[in-house]
């Protein structure tokens, strides 16, 4: 068997998801870390904000499958991306991904991105992002994920606040959906 068939029958028979269960936060909390080398900087050895975009792609998603159960998930949308301070070759990147909120089928992860200098041990924040994605089925059709259940008052505020991102976020988009037919029919 070539690999990429072993690929595509790695999940051929997927185990059945209570959908009746409910997961914490802490249920998929996920931490990623890598040294940045050469390769993922520029000539004056900042780290290319496309290297830490790509590391925060790859660990939210840790997240979304870890708690929806299903290896195929999509990222829908990056909600926003804030460049806080810069990384440097030798520095240790770390992505901090939490579950902050579940839709029907759709899952928004917190991220935090840290460096750490080896040398004075000094920690800075870096970036912060929103991620989220979408769990499909083996047809590749979106399909419904476990809710999001608050262990502990802290995790309850969490879900809180992402209720209310996601609520003024389909808003936004209601709005921009209504003024782009109104453009369409001048
Ligand atoms: C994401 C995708 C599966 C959504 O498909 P769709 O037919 O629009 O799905 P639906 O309208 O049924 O929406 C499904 C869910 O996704 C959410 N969603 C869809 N598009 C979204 C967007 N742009 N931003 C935020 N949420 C979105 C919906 O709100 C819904 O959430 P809910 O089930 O929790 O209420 C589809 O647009 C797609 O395949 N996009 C490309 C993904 C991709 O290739 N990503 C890059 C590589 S991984």
């Amino acid at each position: 068997m070539n690999p990429f068939e072993k690929l595509m029958n790695r999940y051929r028979d997927l185990p059945p998801v209570d959908l009746t269960q409910g997961r914490s936060i802490a249920y998929s909390r996920s931490n990623t870390r890598r040294i940045m080398e050469l390769m993922d900087a520029n000539s004056q050895g900042n780290v290319h904000g496309g290297v830490i975009m790509r590391m925060v792609d790859e660990a939210a998603a840790v997240v979304a499958i870890k708690h929806s159960q299903r290896p195929y998930v999509v990222t829908a949308r990056v909600e926003r991306f804030d460049f806080l301070a810069p990384a440097f070759i030798g520095d240790v990147v770390t992505v901090h991904c939490t579950m902050h909120y579940v839709g029907r089928t759709s899952m928004e992860v917190g991220v935090e991105v840290t460096a750490e200098d080896l040398i004075t041990r000094e920690i800075r924040k870096i970036a912060s992002s929103y991620v989220i994605y979408v769990a499909l089925d083996e047809q590749r059709k979106p399909t419904q994920v476990p809710p999001l259940v608050a262990a502990d008052a802290e995790e309850a505020r969490i879900i809180e606040r992402a209720r209310l991102r996601r609520a003024h976020r389909q808003k936004i988009d209601d709005e921009l959906r209504r003024a782009q037919k109104e453009a369409e029919t001048f």
